[in-house]
């Protein structure tokens, strides 16, 4: 049976952490997979999650089976933190939530969720998306077709051509939105363009699907959440696919959420009893040590503010980094602006570089980045840019 079947390529993201583990260069540097490192080239712990994580070890008193929809718990922390503790959405009771194995997990549910509603659906995805929102979707069925986001020329959102090519997508169609920091080209909607595709997709019809992966990486929690907030306010339909892999650090504990807003509490009854049948039969029930570490900070005082605490440091040192790493650039390559990236919010930026000067990159400078040159900047550090930016300046 298995002889029909071909050896594939590596992941093109998740490949390169194989690639990069078995560098022998001392000077390398990994700006590939989605990972946030402190100072010391670590991806650390955070300190609220070791805290909840000993108090679980202390006080956790059964390995019997998690409800498929999760933590209640967690589920409010995921509402509390998309919509805030005072939406209409959740007062007129239109909100499913369900647990789920991280944010793929959620946005694979939501796929699956939306075949059973309407086979075969439609979903707009921006030009660039994240790579693995291809197969999360497309593998269950869904019909991708792409809008124009990032000007790769200018580095930055070109709005105007993405507005004419929403403006054209047929009511019922789904429309892939990024919360915040943008994956991968860091560009992200302000306010005000956020109002005006939630006006879009009233006058159309269409019901947008929210990836909120990195929401406190951005601008702030709150600022972070701007987008999913007003269109669940406004809108009858909007799925939201979250994840804690970044913004609690949980990445390999695969804690996410998937949160549907319907147009009325017995439509959100149907939603939520679908998202379990949808569960059930993929995987039965999520994993429950991340969704219980983020349930315990949550409702801590201490251990919240503890959270909050570190993620405006992880938030900053990005940021820092970015600024930084402008700065080098400029010095290193005098004639060509990198500015975008200090502009640009969250983990990611393209650096604008061809496929071959990224190889040039990786095989003499062992800085490895994905081929379409994005670089995950949270992967940085300060005693690397200057390395980085010479590189780059001499693959140029
Ligand atoms: C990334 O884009 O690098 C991260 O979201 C990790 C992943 O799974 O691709």
């Amino acid at each position: 049976m298995f002889d029909t079947l071909p050896t594939l390529p590596n992941d093109p993201i998740l490949g390169l952490s194989v690639a990069f583990r078995e560098d022998p260069n001392p000077e390398k540097v990994d700006l590939g997979v989605g990972v946030y490192r402190n100072a010391a080239g670590e991806t650390p712990i955070m300190a609220a999650v070791k805290a909840a994580e000993q108090r679980r070890f202390e006080n956790e008193t059964t390995k019997a089976y998690l409800h498929p929809a999760g933590y209640p718990g967690a589920n409010e922390a995921v509402e509390d933190l998309v919509y805030g503790t005072e939406h209409p959405a959740r007062e007129q009771q239109r909100v499913a939530t369900l647990q789920t194995p991280g944010g793929c997990g959620a946005l694979r549910v939501a796929a699956e969720l939306i075949q059973r509603a309407k086979p075969g659906a439609r979903i707009w995805v921006s030009t660039p998306t994240w790579a693995n929102h291809v197969p999360l979707l497309g593998d269950a069925g869904m019909e991708l077709k792409e809008y124009p986001y990032y000007d790769f020329e200018r580095h930055t959102l070109d709005f105007d051509a993405m507005l004419a090519a929403l403006g054209k997508v047929p009511a019922g169609d789904l429309v892939l939105l990024h919360a915040s920091c943008h994956n991968p080209c860091g560009a992200d909607l302000s306010d005000a363009q956020w109002q005006q595709v939630t006006e879009l997709a009233k006058a159309r019809g269409f019901v947008p699907f929210i990836d909120m992966a990195y929401q406190g990486f951005g601008a702030g929690l709150d600022e972070d959440a701007y987008g999913p907030r007003i269109m669940a306010e406004q809108l009858t339909e909007v799925l939201v696919a979250v994840s804690f892999s970044k913004n609690f650090g949980l990445y390999r504990e695969r804690a996410g959420a998937l949160t549907v807003v319907s147009a009325d509490s017995s439509r959100a009854d149907a939603c939520r009893s679908q998202l379990l049948s949808v569960a059930r039969g993929l995987y039965s029930m999520p994993p429950s040590h991340g969704a219980a570490i983020v349930d315990q900070i949550w409702h801590d005082r201490g251990l919240r503010q503890s959270w909050n605490e570190e993620l405006a440091e992880m938030r900053g040192r990005i940021q820092q980094l970015r600024q930084a790493l402008v700065e080098a650039l400029a010095k290193a390559i005098p004639g060509r602006d990198f500015g975008f990236i200090a502009r640009e919010r969250g983990m990611f930026s393209f650096l604008g570089l061809t496929e071959a000067q990224v190889a040039r990159l990786r095989e003499d400078f062992s800085i490895y980045m994905t081929d379409n040159s994005r670089i995950n900047v949270a992967g940085l550090n300060l005693d690397k840019v200057d390395y980085v930016s010479r590189a780059i300046a001499s693959v140029l």
